[in-house]
This record gives C-alpha cells, sequence and structure tokens, in this order.
C-alpha cells in the first residue's frame, strides 16, 4: 500500500465534497497539512482553504500535478472532459487520481488524461462533512486502491466494491443523504403547518432523524424489524405506514432511485 502518510496529495476542486473529505483526512491527522496541495479555478476558495489549514496552494493545475504524488479529482463530471484536455499531458507515470466524480468509468477517465496515471474511482457522501460518510472505493491497482480506501476512513465508513456497482451506489448513498433531508424537510414542513415554529419543527424532525439512524447503526436486526418493532396494532405509527403503502410509497421511491442511476451513467456519454 501507498502510505497515507508519506504521500503528497493533491486536491482539485476546493468544493463541497473536496473540503469534506480532505477536513477529515487533516482532523484524524492520516497526513499533515505540509503534505497536501489544493487547487480550485476559484482562487478565493483555495486561499481560504488553505488559511484555515495551513496547507499550500498550487499556482496552477499542473503545478499542483508536479508537487504530488496522488491527485484526488473533485470538481463536476461536466467540467472533467474540458479539464482534461487541457492537462492530460501533465500527468505523471504512476500518479495516482482518485475521482469522486459521478458517472465517469474508470475507462472514460484514463482514456480522457491518458495512460500515465492510475485511475481509482469514489462515491463518497455528504455524510464527509461530519465525518460520516459512505464512501465506496473501487479500482484494478491494488496500491492506490488501499491508499484511498485509507484516505476516505478519514471521513467515515469505508467499503469496496466492483466498478459496477458504482451507478447504483452513487443512486443509493452517493445522492442519499438527500433524500433523508427531503423526508425531515417534510416533517418539519408539516409540523409548522401544525401551528408549531419552524425551529421546533426543525429541531423534532433533525433529532428523529438522527435517533433512527444511530439505533439502526448499533441495531442487530434490521431496518424492517425495527420498523416493525416501533409499529404497534392499531397504533399512531401503523396509521401513517399504511398510508404511506395505500400510496404506494415504496414504488414511487424506488422509481426515484432507478432516475438517479440513470442519470448516473447518462454524466459519462
Ligand atoms: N455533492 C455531493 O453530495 C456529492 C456526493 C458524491 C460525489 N460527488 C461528486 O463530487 C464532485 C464535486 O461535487 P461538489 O458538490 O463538491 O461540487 P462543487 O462544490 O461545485 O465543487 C467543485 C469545485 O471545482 C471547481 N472547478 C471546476 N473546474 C475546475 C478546474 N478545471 N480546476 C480547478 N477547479 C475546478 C469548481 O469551481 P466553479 O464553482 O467556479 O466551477 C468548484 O469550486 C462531483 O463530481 C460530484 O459528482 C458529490
Amino acid at each position: 500500500m501507498k502510505k497515507l502518510s508519506s504521500c503528497k496529495i493533491g486536491l482539485i476542486g476546493v468544493g463541497n465534497m473536496g473540503v469534506s473529505i480532505l477536513e477529515g483526512v487533516l482532523a484524524r491527522r492520516l497526513t499533515v497539512p505540509s503534505r497536501v496541495w489544493v487547487y480550485d479555478k476559484d482562487l478565493a476558495k483555495a486561499r481560504s482553504f488553505s488559511k484555515k489549514h495551513h496547507v499550500a496552494v498550487a499556482a496552477s493545475v499542473p503545478d499542483l500535478i508536479k508537487k504530488t504524488d496522488v491527485v484526488l479529482l473533485a470538481i463536476k463530471p461536466q467540467d472533467f472532459l474540458l479539464f482534461a484536455q487541457e492537462y492530460k499531458v501533465f500527468f505523471k507515470p504512476g500518479q495516482g487520481v482518485i475521482s469522486i466524480l459521478a458517472g465517469l468509468t474508470m475507462e472514460k477517465i484514463g482514456k480522457a488524461i491518458g495512460r500515465n496515471a492510475v485511475i481509482v474511482r469514489a462515491m463518497p457522501n455528504l455524510g464527509a462533512k461530519a465525518g460520516a460518510s459512505m464512501t465506496v472505493v473501487c479500482g484494478k491497482n491494488k496500491k492506490w486502491l488501499s491508499f484511498a480506501a485509507a484516505l476516505f476512513s478519514g471521513c467515515g465508513e469505508v467499503a469496496m466494491l466492483p466498478e459496477k456497482t458504482l451507478d447504483l451506489v452513487t443512486a443509493l448513498s452517493g445522492s442519499g443523504p438527500a433524500y433523508f433531508f427531503h423526508l425531515m424537510e417534510l416533517l418539519e414542513d408539516f409540523g409548522v403547518k401544525q401551528g408549531l415554529p419552524r425551529s421546533v419543527a426543525a429541531t423534532l424532525a433533525v433529532q428523529t432523524g438522527l435517533g433512527a439512524a444511530l439505533v439502526a447503526k448499533d441495531s442487530e436486526v434490521s431496518c424492517g424489524e425495527l420498523r416493525k418493532m416501533v409499529t404497534s396494532k392499531k397504533g399512531t405509527t401503523e396509521a401513517a405506514l399504511k398510508t404511506l403503502n395505500k400510496k404506494k410509497f415504496g414504488k414511487i421511491f424506488q422509481s426515484a432511485l432507478a432516475a438517479a442511476m440513470r442519470r448516473s451513467r447518462e454524466l459519462r456519454k
């Protein structure tokens, strides 16, 4: 395995995800700031991250590639082709590239940035912001794959799966936090409609989501079993769940996940 602590790491794209991942890695001291370079089109973002975490700001993408052993690519998929055209010649033989871009396969990334770099893919989620991401990593190169697993352990749980699962993973856990936000949003809105102040309704919704996640995480039984355990015959929860079933919530949710999977596939076209 490439040792995390001895590798020079470069982040390209100092946005939501890039920041959350690196903050976790630095907070857990998996690397030191003197081994990290960051670069963003918007220099203010790179400078502000550097000011907070004492990492270096690269002068340009080529400068970052030159100075580092591994590049964490955290730009939007839509920006990738232009990026690759401009910078493919700068990647060094054997340099690791860890892409968190939704949809883009290792094959596609490899073709676009040339065969010099060794590509690994990762699909984290916004939980990284709280050190609670679920990240799936995949790749053929064992050294860079274990490096990526170690890197993402800085911001939550990591699983290694084959690349063919990544559209599904993207739909399920990559986009997943938004589904839970939406559910909490709906709970909050209902509370407000029924007369609660918004801040109180929001606390009720979020704390309920947190409690459910913590119970499920520690539980020896499945989420389905937990649901049954809290659904008393003829009780209030049963009344709510019966309505969801009648309105085919399960089916609706499955078609939403299928749409996310389709979109992930479309992003590589
Ligand atoms: N957000 C999620 O929940 C999530 C979850 C899993 C995976 N992902 C993946 O993570 C990636 C980043 O998502 P994000 O939400 O962090 O996006 P974001 O906040 O928009 O961050 C991307 C950053 O990259 C910058 N950028 C674009 N082209 C660049 C270039 N050529 N050189 C340097 N910087 C460049 C952007 O600048 P401008 O804003 O000026 O364009 C922006 O600051 C995406 O590929 C997405 O598929 C996201």
